[in-house]
C-alpha cells in the first residue's frame, strides 16, 4: 500500500524514558523513583492509524504527554515532521501544537459544563490564535462528525456520553490537525456506542487523510480500526504487530493476557475486525 521506500515518522518517540519521584514513606528515607517510562520508541506515519495497548498504569497517557509536548522527557527524543520538539522556535512550536490534538477518555471532564456546545468548539481556535472564518469551520466539522446545527446552542447535560464524545472529537478537528491522539476514548462509553465512536474515526482517518493514536486497554477495540499495535507493559513496549498477528500469535506475556480480554465489541462494528 506504501509506494515510499523509507517512510518517516510525521510523529515519533526515541528512547523516551521518563522518572517520578515519589513521596518519601519514612522521614529519612530517600524519595523513590518510579520508571513509567523506560527507553520507548514509537512513532505514526501521515495518514497512518497506529494503535497502544497495556493494562491500567502501563504508561500509556504518560506517553500520550510526551507526543503532545505538555511534557518534556528526561531522556530520549520527541519529534514532529523531522523536527526536535523541544528545540523548535516558536512559530514551528505554534504548528506543532496546532497540528497534534487529543482526545480524552471522559468528554463529561474535558467539556465545560457551563460553556454551549459551540463555544467550546471554538474555543481551541481562540487558544491557539488560530484566523479564519471560525463558523463556517465549525458547520463543516459538525458535518464531519454527523452532528446537526442545533448541538451548538446546548450543553453537555443535554447529551448522551456518545454524543459528547463525538463533541469532543468535532473539538480536537476544528485546529485543523494532522494527528489525532485519542486516549482511551470508548473505555467510559456502553459498548453498543463504542462501536459507533470507532466507526467515526475510522472514517476521519479515511476521509480526512489524518494520522491517528488510538490508546485502549483492550486490543478489539483498536483492531478494527489499526494497522499496526504497540503494547505496553510497565513502561516498556513490550511487542508491535498487526492486529491480527496478535491476536493469533502473541509472543508477550502482556499481549497474552490482553488476547484473553478480547472480541466484545466486534458483533457492533461495520465490518470485520480481523480483516
Ligand atoms: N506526575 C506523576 N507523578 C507520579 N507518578 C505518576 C505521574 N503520572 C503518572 N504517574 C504514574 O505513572 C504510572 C503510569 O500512569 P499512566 O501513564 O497514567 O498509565 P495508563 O494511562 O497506562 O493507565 C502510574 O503508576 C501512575 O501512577
Ligand atoms: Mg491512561
Amino acid at each position: 500500500m506504501n509506494a515510499q521506500p523509507s517512510r518517516r515518522p510525521l510523529l515519533a518517540l526515541k528512547g523516551v524514558t521518563q522518572t517520578y519521584r515519589l513521596a518519601r514513606q519514612s522521614l529519612f528515607a530517600a524519595r523513590p523513583i518510579l520508571t513509567v517510562l523506560d527507553g520507548i520508541d514509537f512513532d505514526v506515519g501521515p495518514g497512518e492509524a497506529v494503535g497502544l495497548v497495556g493494562e491500567s498504569g502501563s504508561g500509556k497517557t504518560t506517553l500520550t504527554r510526551m507526543l503532545t509536548g505538555v511534557e518534556r522527557p528526561q531522556r530520549g527524543e520527541v519529534s514532529f515532521d523531522g523536527e526536535d520538539v523541544w528545540t523548535m522556535d516558536a512559530a514551528e512550536r505554534a504548528r506543532f501544537r496546532r497540528a497534534v490534538q487529543v482526545v480524552l477518555q471522559n468528554p463529561r471532564s474535558s467539556l465545560d459544563p457551563r460553556m454551549r456546545i459551540g463555544t467550546s468548539l471554538l474555543e481551541p481556535l481562540r487558544s491557539l490564535g488560530v484566523r479564519g472564518d471560525h463558523a463556517a469551520r465549525v458547520h463543516q466539522v459538525l458535518d464531519q462528525v454527523g452532528l446537526s446545527r442545533t448541538a451548538l446552542e446546548r450543553f453537555p447535560h443535554e447529551f448522551s456520553g456518545g454524543q459528547l464524545q463525538r463533541i469532543a472529537i468535532a473539538r480536537a478537528l476544528m485546529p485543523n490537525p494532522r494527528v489525532l491522539i485519542a486516549d482511551e476514548p470508548v473505555s467510559a462509553l456502553d459498548v453498543s456506542i463504542q462501536a459507533q465512536v470507532i466507526n467515526l474515526m475510522q472514517d476521519l482517518v479515511h476521509d480526512l487523510g489524518l494520522s491517528l493514536v488510538f490508546i485502549a486497554h483492550d486490543l478489539s477495540v483498536v483492531a478494527y480500526t489499526t494497522s499496526r499495535v504497540s503494547v505496553m507493559s510497565a513502561g516498556r513496549i513490550v511487542e508491535v504487530g498487526r492486529p491480527l498477528d496478535l491476536f493469533t500469535a502473541p509472543r508477550a506475556e502482556a499481549t497474552q493476557s490482553l488476547v484473553g480480554a478480547v472480541l466484545r465489541v466486534e458483533t457492533g462494528l461495520a465490518g470485520h475486525a480481523l480483516d
